[in-house]
């Protein structure tokens, strides 16, 4: 059997309108404009408003990314959607957008890697396809984090925005897409960064929310020291993976926690900060949605082209650390204009047939047993 390759064909974001600026946050906790931008870099980023979600945000950036690649959602194999902030704790947010875009065949579940989450996503799924498993997969980073910030704690939401991205990965037999990739953990370090509410060692109570539990907890300073070590280290090991250096890499789309993060493992690996990608001024920290939200904007920056190579690199709670390379390739070449917002409307409709079919089998199987 000839090599199998997992391309990236599509590519879709979503960021919510409202915009939180720096000026804003001074007006509600202990803060300023020139503080946050000296020390993250950061000087607004997006909130959802009432009627988004993560399953909404992932929802539209998912049928970005299926036109792109001139994929039929029909067409999915797999579903996975990176997240720390979930609709539900379950179901999953996969399956909600299984439904909401109308993947009849494809299996959909959740992964939790927290920032890190989407190279863990697009790992699995690149091995899926290469294994031969399965020939198209939806990877998506999706988060609503302005609703598990506790917006008191001047440590924490001055960093966080909301947003979504997503790839579409297909199997080809041209060389290229997702080359290496090296996933990392370190659980001893899980308190740094955690939200503890909700889960089993503490369930939701009037105490749990009390004492803040439903927020989130973070150690800035050791977070910091953390990943200004990983990032250039993960960055290195990935590009060695494939036999290749950095003098081989064009583009470093890195996850924007901290420009003084970014900037520090750029030196790490004396690497141009212009060959780095860096939009958190404008959208903060989107945790596992951050790399595709800023490769969607490198490519539109035309900063990302066809047989580039580059490298994804992320770090958070877990602790969690990791970096994947691939070499840039674009939509596989298709005959016919697949046109995916225009399948919302049907997966709704196929959903209701689904639900009432449920229901009349309930009624007759309820029947049945009165008989
Ligand atoms: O996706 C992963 C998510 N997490 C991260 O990426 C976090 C990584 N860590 C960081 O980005 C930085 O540690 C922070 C931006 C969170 C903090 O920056 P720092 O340079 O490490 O500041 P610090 O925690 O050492 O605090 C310095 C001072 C403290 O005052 P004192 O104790 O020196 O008097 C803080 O209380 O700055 C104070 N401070 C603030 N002042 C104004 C902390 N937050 C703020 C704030 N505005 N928002």
């Amino acid at each position: 059997m000839s090599p199998r390759y997992a391309h990236i064909t599509g590519w879709g974001m979503a960021v919510p309108e409202k915009r939180l600026t720096n000026k804003d946050l001074e007006k509600m906790v202990e803060t300023s404009d020139d503080w946050i931008v000296s020390r993250t870099g950061i000087r607004e980023r997006r909130i959802a408003s009432a009627d988004q979600s993560t399953a909404t945000l992932a929802v539209d950036a998912a049928l970005r990314a299926l036109a792109v690649a001139n994929l039929h959602p029909g067409d999915l194999d797999l579903i996975i959607v990176s997240t720390s902030s979930p609709e539900y704790i379950f179901p999953a947010t996969a399956c909600l957008v299984q439904d909401q875009i109308g993947a009849k065949k494809a299996g959909a579940f959740d992964l939790l890697a927290a920032c890190t989450g989407f190279i863990y996503a697009l790992q699995l799924a690149a091995q899926m396809i290469k294994a031969d498993s399965i020939n198209n997969a939806l990877v998506i980073g999706a988060e609503t984090l302005s609703r598990v910030v506790d917006w008191n704690d001047r440590n924490t939401c001055i960093l966080f925005g909301d947003g979504a991205g997503a790839f579409v990965l297909q199997a080809s037999e041209e060389p290229g897409g997702v080359l290496t990739a090296v996933l990392r953990s370190d659980g001893s370090g899980g308190d740094l960064l955690a939200l503890p509410g909700g889960g089993s060692r503490h369930p939701a109570s009037m105490q749990t929310i009390h004492d803040g539990l439903h927020y989130i907890h973070m150690n800035g300073r050791e977070v910091f020291r953390f990943a200004t070590r990983v990032m250039s280290e993960a960055t290195l090991e990935t590009v060695e993976a494939a036999r290749l250096t950095m003098n081989d890499v064009q583009l470093i789309i890195p996850h924007q926690a901290n420009i003084r993060i970014i900037e520090a493992a750029a030196r790490g690996l004396d690497f141009p900060m212009e060959r780095v990608m860096v939009n958190l001024d404008r959208y903060g920290n989107t945790s596992t949605a951050s790399i595709p939200i800023a490769t969607c904007e490198a490519i539109e920056q035309g900063r990302l082209k066809p047989g580039d190579r580059a490298v994804f690199v992320a770090f958070g709670a877990g602790l969690t650390w990791g970096a994947a390379l691939a070499q840039w390739s674009g939509p596989l070449p298709s005959r016919k204009r697949v046109r995916p917002a225009r399948y919302r409307w049907l997966a709704r409709m196929r959903s209701l047939l689904a639900r009432l079919r449920r229901m009349i089998e309930g009624l007759i199987w309820g029947r049945g047993k009165t008989i």
